[in-house]
């Protein structure tokens, strides 16, 4: 739908399967379980909690004050609503992040097209626990396979892109979303009765407060922005595609919801799993690639023909949520380009899978053959994720919160959030709050713990 010249979203779901295709994806499914294995289970996922509905909520709120208001791309919403000051550097901030998580996602993206084909063509079968870990570690460092994958994925986010059919993905994810939210509690279900499941429930649910520190505050930070897909705009991209009815504060809440749920049910699925078959929950990005193949396997030994139709179908859907995700990425830069420099969509298009795609060969490579080439002693691919989700995100939600809750006028945050004042929202008053000082401080003091400045 085409309003004064800007495409609009059509209807309210929409809006909301549009934002939400754009949170969940690899983040939940992928990043969310190994980064609770990494820092320690239950107590990581209480603070993630705390982040999303402390700071990650009211933040998506202000994105979506920002790019309503603007009816402009992230870079160019700060040049409208505060002309002439530095505020549009956190716009840039937001368009280079979503440019380096695109380069790193991609990769992730990728294999999951390798194990749609290995599904397929029924891989997985007969396999030991061993065995998977051995085929993702070839696979992950072999230089040519998972490069292909990321640059075939690329092209067909690029194609999507270029020929404007989202509409058919906002369509079908209708479709697709509520499918992949049935595929997973089926696996849920699968992977808790798996003989020695419980420790793995427990890991999830028995909080061990002795093992936090500030790295783990600043990992479930990062996660939750990551995974909401916050702090750089993205979200405030699409908010300028909204329309004046869209009811923000409800459109934040229902993206939280949705996103957080299928976070921590992908954490049921994987841990009990894990623990089952005794892979480390530590593992790293691998930990999905190695410990769901397990559960097709051992949960359907006595059904092959379901273990297939299940590892083929999760797969796919993997793929697509990373696809929506990738899509919602790659328009922060496009739509920037496009509109600042005046180049036309396609070329603007073509400009961020080009040089994605070459950030992302370079990732990829750094698993494998580049793995000496280290910065802080993080190869390409973690130190992309490690900057972007634990730095930038993070600091451009500060930023946001301090625009909306301190420079912006009370009087359009009030018009945005309300509509006008023809909603009532009983929130009102607490959002501001949060953004004016709960949000920059605990924001602030998480930083400068994990960096060690006072
Ligand atoms: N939220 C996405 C995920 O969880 O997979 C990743 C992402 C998309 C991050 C868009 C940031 C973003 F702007």
């Amino acid at each position: 739908m085409i309003k004064g010249g800007r495409a609009n979203f059509g209807s309210r779901m929409g809006v909301i399967l549009a934002s939400a295709g754009s949170a969940v994806g690899l983040g939940n499914i992928w990043r969310f379980p190994y980064e609770t294995g990494n820092y320690g289970g239950a107590a990581f996922i209480l603070i993630y909690l705390g982040c999303i509905f402390l700071l990650g909520l009211p933040i998506m709120v202000a994105e979506f004050v920002i790019g309503r208001r603007s009816q402009t791309n992230t870079a160019g919403a700060y040049q409208r609503l505060a002309p002439g000051t530095h505020w549009r550097w956190l716009g840039r901030m937001g368009v280079l992040a979503g440019f380096l998580i695109l380069s790193f996602y991609s990769v992730v993206a990728g294999w999951t097209l390798e194990y749609v084909m290995e599904a397929l063509g029924n891989g997985f079968a007969g396999k030991t626990p061993d065995e998977f870990i051995q085929s993702f570690q070839s696979f992950s460092s072999n230089p040519w396979k998972p490069t292909i994958w990321l640059v075939a994925f690329l092209l067909f986010a690029h194609f999507i892109i270029v020929k404007g059919v989202e509409k058919g993905i906002e369509k079908s994810s209708k479709i697709l979303m509520p499918l992949l939210f049935v595929l997973i509690l089926v696996l849920v279900g699968c992977s808790v009765s798996l003989p020695g499941a419980k420790s793995g429930i427990e890991f999830l649910l028995k909080p061990d407060w002795s093992k936090v520190d500030s790295n783990v505050f600043l990992g479930a930070m990062g996660q939750a922005f990551f995974s909401l897909s916050l702090g750089m705009g993205c979200l405030c991209t699409y908010a300028s595609y909204f329309n004046k009815n869209t009811n923000l504060t409800r459109t934040a809440f229902s993206v939280g919801i949705i996103d957080t749920l299928i976070a921590i049910l992908a954490g049921f699925i994987i841990f009990p799993a894990a623990f089952s078959v005794g892979i480390q929950p530590d593992a790293g990005p691998s930990l999905i690639f190695i410990t769901l193949p397990n559960v097709f396997q051992q949960a359907f030994s006595g059904a092959p023909w379901l273990a297939y139709i299940f590892s083929v179908m999760f797969y796919v859907l993997l793929a697509l949520a990373a696809l929506t995700s990738t899509i919602s990425l790659h328009e922060v830069a496009t739509a920037y380009l496009h509109e600042e420099f005046k180049l036309s969509r396609k070329r603007a298009a073509w400009l961020v899978t080009g040089s994605c795609m070459f950030l992302g060969v370079l990732c990829s490579l750094s698993l494998g053959i580049g793995k000496g080439l280290t910065l802080f002693g993080l190869n390409l691919f973690d130190l992309f994720d490690y900057v972007t989700a634990k730095i930038m995100l993070p600091l451009g939600g500060m930023f946001i919160s301090i625009f909306v809750g301190w420079y912006l006028d009370k009087k359009i945050v009030w018009e945005e959030i309300t509509n006008n004042g023809t909603l009532k929202v009983g929130v009102y008053r607490a959002i501001v709050f949060i953004l004016k000082y709960i949000a920059p401080v605990a924001i602030g003091v998480i930083f400068i713990n994990e960096l060690n400045l006072i």
